[in-house]
């Protein structure tokens, strides 16, 4: 059966026979909520996992892989927090002085905001991609590009923000301890960083103020160096509230031993911790077990009140030779997700052996057929480990494109109209492993990326 839907969306409550479907639509409404109730320990994505944590589990995401249908997928199935891996550095947002370039981070954070996922803000100053103009300037004019850029730039997305990594790896390696050369280094001097800080406080108060540096995961003189100035920020009332340990490990750099009581120690000044910027080359058991430990290192740390990994899959990773993220580059969860997980108390698998019923589902886009200004689009919805007699899901257009018509399904629609809730037509049992598909049509209006879908719920 095909619904024609953007005219009769409006009236379709006056039809005798749509009520009728209203009512089926309501009864798995409520059967839905009574399934997510009852399931509510055996969360099966990272972000509902952590979130019974406490915790948000994020991913850094870049702008231009938001039309790959995979990749948008996963990302909403699995995460709840995203940081934009370069669309908010100094050269991005503001390539020559006092021009402001929002666009590509501005894609990210409505992406993000319309999922209700939680957004960092990644970095206001930082000595790397940061454009040439700014170290052609003298002590004065860099002083003000500085608070203007951190002033504007918090500005533009004030309330929006969950935390902002104020300042970016301003230390040094090695034994030193001391700062690292960088234009605001070198030209104001040590109080750049709490200079920063206040200008950031200013801006958005709402925000929460991050220190963000790499090599300081556990002790040594780089982390006390950090260490000493964060305690300082605090006594002297500076405003701070959390240090982000970046956490890029591999066989060179691995998880140290200190891990956890590297975090204590700093979440005992009375700042919040985050793992900013998580991936850990390797593969397997040792990668999987890697992951376990940073994971249990957060948890055990009250004020550790959330984890990032830095992308969504090994294909588009910075390091992608060394395979360090949980979805391989079909995005196939791998081993260190399945770890992850279950150190987070969810259940891999799609939450099979649950108990309560829900044998959970997986859903996945293909485009079907386009023509010169629509195209189809079917969804294939497949039952986890057990059968189960309902599913739910959401595909989201991008306006101004418009869904015209629908088939093997029973739809419904939020206030926008972007947003299209997909139930059965009817039966919605399906045997564990079991398939079914629905499909549309979407009216382009010279918008052509993919639609992307909700994670899909069970019941
Ligand atoms: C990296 C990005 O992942 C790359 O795409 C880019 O080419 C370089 O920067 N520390 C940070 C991140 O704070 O911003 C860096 O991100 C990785 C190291």
């Amino acid at each position: 059966m095909i619904n024609n839907l953007p005219r009769s969306r409006g009236s379709v409550r006056s039809h005798g026979r749509n009520l009728l479907v209203f009512g089926v639509v309501g009864a798995f409404v409520a059967a839905g909520l009574v399934a997510l109730a009852g399931t509510a320990s055996a969360a099966t994505t990272l972000g509902a996992s952590a979130a019974e944590r406490g915790r948000y589990f994020g991913t850094a995401v870049a702008a231009n892989r938001l039309n790959e249908s995979d990749y948008v997928n996963t990302l909403n199935a699995e995460f709840n927090s995203v940081t934009p891996e370069n669309e908010m550095k100094w050269d991005a947002l503001e390539p020559s002085q006092g021009s402001f370039n929002f666009g590509n981070a501005d894609r990210i954070t409505s992406h993000a905001q319309s999922r209700g996922m939680r957004i960092r803000g990644h970095t206001l100053v930082w000595h790397s991609q940061l454009p040439g103009w700014v170290s052609g300037l003298g002590t004065t004019q860099l002083r003000s590009a500085m608070n203007n850029h951190i002033t504007t730039v918090m500005r533009h997305w004030q309330g929006r923000i969950h935390s902002w990594d104020v300042v970016n790896e301003a230390f040094q390696d090695g034994g030193s301890g001391a700062r690292r050369s960088s234009p605001f280094q070198d030209r104001l001097g040590n109080g750049f960083i709490e200079e920063a800080f206040r200008t950031a406080r200013a801006a958005d108060p709402t925000a929460k103020l991050c220190y963000n540096d790499y090599n300081t995961d556990g002790a040594n003189a780089k982390s006390n160096a950090v260490f000493a100035m964060v305690q300082d920020f605090r006594n002297r009332g500076v405003p701070i509230d959390c240090v982000g340990f970046q956490s890029h490990f591999n066989a060179q750099s691995p998880v140290p031993s200190d891990y956890r009581q590297n975090l204590q120690r700093f979440a005992n000044l009375g700042v919040d911790v985050q793992i900013t910027e998580l991936d850990i080359e390797g593969s397997g058991t040792s990668q999987a077990n890697n992951y376990r430990t940073v994971v249990d290192a957060c948890l055990a740390v009250s004020r550790c009140t959330g984890i990032t990994v830095w992308g969504v899959t090994d294909k588009y990773s910075w390091r992608s030779g060394g395979t360090p993220l949980l979805f391989d580059g079909n995005y196939n969860k791998k081993a260190a997700y399945n770890s992850v997980l279950t150190a987070l108390g969810g259940t891999p698998g799609g939450g099979g052996g649950g108990g309560g019923g829900g044998g959970g589902c997986t859903v996945s886009y293909t485009e079907t057929q386009r023509w010169g200004d629509r195209f189809n689009g079917q969804v294939t919805v497949r039952a986890g480990s057990s059968a189960i007699n309902g599913w739910t899901t959401t595909v989201t257009v991008t306006p101004p494109q418009q869904v015209s018509a629908t088939w093997n399904g029973s739809p419904s629609w939020d206030t926008s109209g972007n947003v299209m809730t997909m139930r059965p037509n009817g039966n919605g049992n399906l045997a564990a492993g079991a398939s079914t598909t629905f499909g549309f049509t979407v009216m382009a209006n010279g918008t052509w990326s993919a639609p992307t879908l909700g994670s899909c719920t069970a019941s």
